[in-house]
């Protein structure tokens, strides 16, 4: 047996896949239950093979999976034993007293309602505000007002869905187009319309994008932040977001922000958050190159200062106030954090309560 570790995810899905090819077995209806029983879970099924693998998984991970393989084995007997012999026939009068009761499932907030919870908290702790805005929104709100005209190159980065206007579109020329936004940063300006300063928002919704493969559902969520003040400088904007990488990733996590480029900030960044396994060195103990990371450091989203255009698209003054802002991915970000490898972010979506019964 290879001694290489296994993430729990894996392993559960694979029992997952012997699961349901035991249960089809029984359905097919074949073979008596006996010999089911010792082929589906003897010695030499595929079940007691893989529950052999346990060991491989790393220590911290493996509590999440003996649930599951007793949920397993369970639905596997149940199944044998509605067609043993000696089973009680059906739709008769028959009851057995001694049955133990059946438990009522309990459930729990999806993994991406519990970040998102997470993620308010930690901003609602230094004066932000979680706010909302619409997801079906005017094109003027995701583009337009942030810099990117009709026809500009940058907006090809955002595979955008258009929605066929009902009717005929009005005079005004930012209600000409619908979308659902592919970003949160249609908050930026509608949030500044709002004309309260200064403004601490953080707006997280859902986000849509012609998309989809193993890392990208067309339905995501992001959280956006937009900070308007009088002086606020890149200072601040860094102490917002060592601030939240320590409370949401643990006191020793640090950022970096690299240069990059956005239509609708200036300067712009890209933020980096120094590797969880390796602390931003590169290398493990051992002195193998980290397989986590990209030499220490792990790409968080995007950011920078308001640029002056985007500010008085919102009725603001660039010469009295200036801001900063972020967008960041919610499913990205909280995958970060608890070292969850999907090896497939769809999974998140699929509705299948054995998956999101781990988290
Ligand atoms: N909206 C950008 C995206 O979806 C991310 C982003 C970058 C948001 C820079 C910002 C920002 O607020 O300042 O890729």
């Amino acid at each position: 047996m290879s001694d290489e570790l296994i993430a729990a995810s894996n392993l559960i899905s694979l029992l997952i896949e012997a699961q349901e090819d035991a249960l089809a077995t029984i359905k097919a209806g074949n073979k008596p239950e006996s010999e089911l029983r010792l082929q589906l879970l003897g010695a030499k099924s595929e079940l007691t093979r893989l529950t052999r693998q346990i060991g491989r998984v790393p220590k911290e991970e493996r509590q999440k999976i003996g649930p599951v393989v007793t949920e397993i084995k369970r639905s596997i007997e149940d199944a044998l034993n509605a067609i043993a012999t000696d089973a009680p026939p059906k739709n008769s009068d028959w009851v057995d007293v001694t049955t133990p009761g059946i438990r009522p499932p309990e459930g729990h907030l999806h993994i991406v309602s519990q970040a998102i919870m997470e993620v308010t908290r930690i901003f609602e702790r230094i004066g932000f505000t979680r706010v909302r805005h619409p997801e079906v929104d005017w094109d003027w709100y995701p583009f337009e007002s942030l810099n990117m005209p009709a026809h500009h190159p940058a907006r090809d980065e955002w595979e955008t869905f258009f929605l066929e206007y009902p009717g005929k579109p009005g005079k005004d020329p930012h209600k000409q187009k619908i979308v659902l936004t592919p970003h949160t940063s249609n908050g930026q300006v509608r949030e500044m319309e709002k004309g309260k300063l200064p403004i601490r928002m953080i707006n997280i919704a859902k986000c849509y994008r012609r998309q989809i493969d193993v890392s990208h559902t067309p339905m995501f969520h992001q959280f956006e932040g937009l900070y308007i003040d009088k002086d606020v400088s890149i200072g601040h904007l860094k102490g917002v977001f060592d601030h939240f990488v320590k409370q949401f990733f643990g006191p020793n996590r640090e950022t970096r922000l690299r240069p990059f480029h956005f239509q609708f900030t200036e300067p712009s960044f890209e933020v980096d958050i120094n590797c969880g396994i390796c602390l931003g060195t590169g290398n493990l103990a051992n002195g193998s190159p980290c397989k986590l990371c990209k030499a220490g450091w792990l790409e968080l989203g995007g950011s920078g200062m308001v640029h002056p255009v985007v500010l008085r698209n919102g009725g603001i003054d660039p010469d009295i106030y200036s801001g900063f802002a972020f967008g960041w991915g919610i499913e990205r970000t909280y995958m970060m954090k608890s070292g969850t490898k999907l090896d497939d972010i769809r999974l998140l979506y699929s509705n299948d309560v054995r998956f999101l019964e781990q988290f």
